[in-house]
Order: C-alpha cells, then sequence, then structure tokens
C-alpha cells in the first residue's frame, strides 16, 4: 500500500496532483487541502464475485419502517424511518439539526427503544441543557461524547441501539486515516463506514452534516451519493419558522415537506403552515398581495408584500427583493411598464415574501405584478382574494402545475376569489371547489383591469 498527497478541494471533491489557489471545477478560491491518500480498504468485507441474475428471480425486501415520533418527519421520510437506512440531515451551523435530532431520539427513547445520540460538537452537559428545554424523560437515551470513529462504532455495537445520531459528520474522524476532521476524505470515509454499520446491523442512523451559506454541503456534498436520504434543514435565522425537506430519497419521493416553529421548548410542527405564514398580513394596506404556491406537493399561501416610493435623490431607483428571484422579478417589472402602461421611472421598488419565505416558481410572477402595482397606486387588492400564474414576456399568463390544490388552499383558508391562469381553469373540475370564484385571466393586463 502506497500514500501518496493529493489536494482535494473540500467544495466539491476535485482532485489534484498540486496546490491551486482556486479550483478549476467549482470555481471556488482557496478550498485545495491537502490530504494523504489511503488506498481504498476493501473494509474487511469480502465480495463474492457478482453473477447476473434474471429480474424476474430478484425477490423483494420487505422494508421495515419505524415511525419517529414526529409525524411530519415521518412523512418527510417517505412513511418512517428505514431500518438500516443512512439518513444525513444537512442544514447551516445554529438552524436547529441538532435540536430536531434530539427530539427524535427523545420519543423514540421515550417508547423504550435504546438511542445512542453521539456528539462531537457539545458535551454531555451541553446536550443535558438542551434536552432539559426538550423535556427529555429518562427513557432510554444514551450520550456520548466522542469522535472517533471506530471508537462510536465500538459502542454502538455494544448499545445496539434503535436509532444512532451522530452530530456531526464533520466532526468524526476514522483512526485508519491521517488526514484531519472535516476533510473530504475523512468525511467520506466516516460515512462509509456508518453506511456499512447501519446496513450489516441494520440500524437505522442520522448524519448530521453542516452546509455553507452557499448551499453547498461542505464536504458532505460529496456524501449524497453515498447516503440512502438527504434532508435539508433551512429556515432565515432571524425568523423563527424551519423547513425540513427531502432532497434525495432512495426509500420514498422528495415531496414532502415539514414546517416547525423554534419556540422556547424547541421545534414545534406546524400543522398549518398557510395560516402560519399568513397570520400577520395588514388588513387594507396596499402593496400586500396572496399567492398560492406549492411546495413539493404541499400547497402554501405566502404574502408578497411591495413598496414603491418616490427615489429621494436624483440617482438610480433602487430595486431590491428579498425571497425571491431579483432578476425574474426585474423582468416582471419591466413587463408591467412595457405591457400594462405603468412607469416605475423615479421609483424605488421593494419587494418581499412576508415571514422571511423563499419562493423560486413562477407561479408567483402574477402576484408580484399585484403587489407592485396595488402599492404604485396606493390601493389595496381584495382581501380576500389569492392570485397564481406564471407570466411570458408577452405579458401573456401561463398555466402552471397543480392548479387545483392551490385553489383548495386558499378556499380552506377562506379566501374568497383567485385570479388564476385563463388556461388552468379551462380544464378544471369545479366540483371539488364548489365555495371559491374562479376568476381567469390571459394576459397581465387583463388581470389588472378585473383587479382595479
Ligand atoms: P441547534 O440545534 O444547536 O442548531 P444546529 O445543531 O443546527 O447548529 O439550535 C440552534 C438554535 O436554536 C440556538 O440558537 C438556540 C435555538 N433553540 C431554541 O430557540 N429553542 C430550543 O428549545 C433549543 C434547544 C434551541
Ligand atoms: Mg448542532
Amino acid at each position: 500500500m502506497r500514500d501518496k498527497t493529493v489536494f482535494i478541494c473540500q467544495s466539491c471533491g476535485a482532485r489534484y496532483p498540486k496546490w491551486m489557489g482556486r479550483c478549476s471545477s467549482c470555481g471556488e478560491w482557496n478550498s485545495l487541502v491537502e490530504e494523504i491518500e489511503e488506498e481504498a480498504s476493501p473494509g474487511g468485507l469480502a465480495f463474492a464475485p457478482a453473477e447476473p441474475v434474471l429480474y424476474k428471480d430478484i425477490k423483494d425486501i420487505p422494508r421495515r419502517r419505524f415511525a419517529v415520533g414526529i409525524e411530519d418527519v415521518n412523512k418527510v421520510l417517505g412513511g418512517g424511518l428505514v431500518a438500516g437506512s443512512l439518513v444525513l440531515v444537512g442544514g447551516e451551523p445554529g438552524i436547529g439539526k441538532s435540536t430536531l435530532l434530539l427530539q427524535v431520539a427523545r420519543d423514540m427513547a421515550a417508547a423504550d427503544a435504546p438511542v445512542l445520540y453521539v456528539s462531537g460538537e457539545e458535551s454531555l452537559e451541553q446536550i443535558k441543557l438542551r434536552g432539559d428545554r426538550l423535556g427529555v424523560r429518562n427513557g432510554r437515551l444514551f450520550l456520548l461524547a466522542e469522535t472517533n470513529l471506530e471508537r462510536i462504532l465500538a459502542q454502538a455495537e455494544r448499545v445496539a441501539p434503535k436509532v444512532l445520531v451522530i452530530d456531526s459528520i464533520q466532526t468524526v474522524f476514522s483512526a485508519k486515516m491521517t488526514s484531519g476532521p472535516g476533510t473530504i476524505s475523512q468525511v467520506r470515509e466516516a460515512a462509509n463506514q456508518v453506511f456499512r454499520f447501519a446496513k450489516s446491523r441494520q440500524i437505522p442512523a442520522f448524519l448530521v452534516g453542516h452546509i455553507t451559506k452557499e448551499g453547498s454541503l461542505a464536504g458532505p456534498k460529496s456524501l449524497e451519493h453515498i447516503v440512502d436520504v438527504v434532508l435539508l434543514f433551512e429556515g432565515e435565522r432571524d425568523h423563527s419558522h424551519r423547513v425540513l425537506r427531502a432532497m434525495k430519497n432512495r426509500f420514498g419521493p422528495v415531496s414532502e415537506l415539514a414546517v416547525f416553529e423554534m419556540t422556547a421548548s424547541g421545534l414545534q410542527p406546524i400543522l398549518n403552515p398557510s395560516a402560519f405564514f399568513l397570520r400577520e398580513r395588514p388588513r387594507g394596506e396596499p402593496g400586500s398581495a396572496v399567492v398560492c404556491t406549492v411546495k413539493g406537493t404541499r400547497p402554501l399561501l405566502a404574502e408578497i408584500q411591495a413598496l414603491v416610493s418616490s427615489t429621494l435623490f436624483s440617482g438610480n431607483p433602487r430595486r431590491m427583493t428579498i425571497g425571491l428571484d431579483h432578476y425574474r422579478t426585474a423582468m416582471l417589472l419591466a413587463l408591467v411598464e412595457k405591457k400594462a402602461g405603468y412607469s416605475f421611472a423615479g421609483e424605488d421598488i421593494y419587494i418581499n415574501v412576508a415571514g422571511g419565505m423563499s419562493i423560486d416558481e413562477p407561479a408567483v410572477d402574477l402576484g408580484v405584478v399585484m403587489a407592485v402595482v396595488s402599492s404604485l397606486k396606493n390601493m389595496p387588492l381584495p382581501q380576500d382574494m389569492a392570485f397564481f400564474g406564471e407570466v411570458g414576456l408577452s405579458g401573456e399568463i401561463r398555466s402552471v402545475g397543480q392548479p387545483l390544490v392551490r385553489i383548495k388552499e386558499a378556499q380552506a383558508l377562506g379566501f374568497g376569489t383567485v385570479l388564476a391562469p385563463a388556461g388552468n381553469l379551462a380544464a378544471l373540475d369545479r366540483k371539488e371547489i364548489p365555495a371559491i370564484e374562479c376568476w381567469g385571466a390571459g394576459t397581465v393586463r387583463e388581470a389588472l383591469q378585473r383587479v382595479f
């Protein structure tokens, strides 16, 4: 076995024989770290040479699933935690990953299943402080403060927990490798070892992975293909809501999502996210439009807020967006000027999604247009009206996916009217939405005329 030195980009995992200031694969600066490349160890498992098998002879494996305490987390997992699966939970530092997993551990341990929660980041006393806030009862929750992966797995072997949690993958290291904790080679080796452990003992394991602001799982990015499930835990630090969603799931769809509120006693599931995001909506104020958006398969009503105000000094008017795509919004503004005859010259425009949510689907275009024009004209939109529809460059309103789901959600939240793409409404079965009026519009001009 010959070791050789390589330089590995800690952001994307690209490898180079020589150091460079910038990774030519992902463009990140200063991300190359020298690592000793060990020859891939066969991992102690001797594989029999594989033979081709006829498709019809392959047996179905019955999949055992456990319910974790929080119902919405089960949904995100595709119907519970699969025995022997490896789940990576990624999120920015401080977003609440340790809190979420300690709650999961708490609930499973309370059901008298032994759970092993390993932390390489905090002392047992610190974890206990958090546990006290979360109301951890004694149960059979074992805590272990350890970073040596081989020792962690030896303890896991002893305890034989129903679930293993390792918080975080960046702090553990395998003694088999010389590179430091948190480097790509270590993170990969650790994930591979835990994966083999989980599969051979049929013990499901959660790995916590910190991700950088840019959204890449620094180091853990290269784990996405190793693990069975990747969950992302997201939210704005200054806002209390958090969203958990699956980015990859070998055992289920990736469409479900769970919304939580971070409270003084941990994460509380928000059972009605639409009501949550609309709860502080101002009454009768110009510049506020409710949009029907869909995240995964879940409909979500959100409030778009726009503020159009004259530029104080004769300089460049400001255009600011929070929670929406900046370029797309700029395009919509240009389009409203050209196709609907409004002028934003000399106006600053601020657009925001209330509650710190971010939306990245074009179906909110119509709502953005409505909020901006409402603020410009200083005229509130009808209080009980919701909007959805993609706006195209000729000012046409284009159909979007899942119109019925969107309208039903607006109906459920008590909205009286929805303004939607005419194309969507043509193909709709009205029987399921008797309590809401549907207005269709084919162009932005038509939609604006209808409302104002
Ligand atoms: P934490 O789970 O430590 O984040 P991560 O593991 O992703 O780094 O949670 C971080 C924040 O959550 C911290 O700023 C404190 C806050 N928090 C609450 O507001 N309520 C609680 O009950 C707990 C445990 C934490
Ligand atoms: Mg943590």
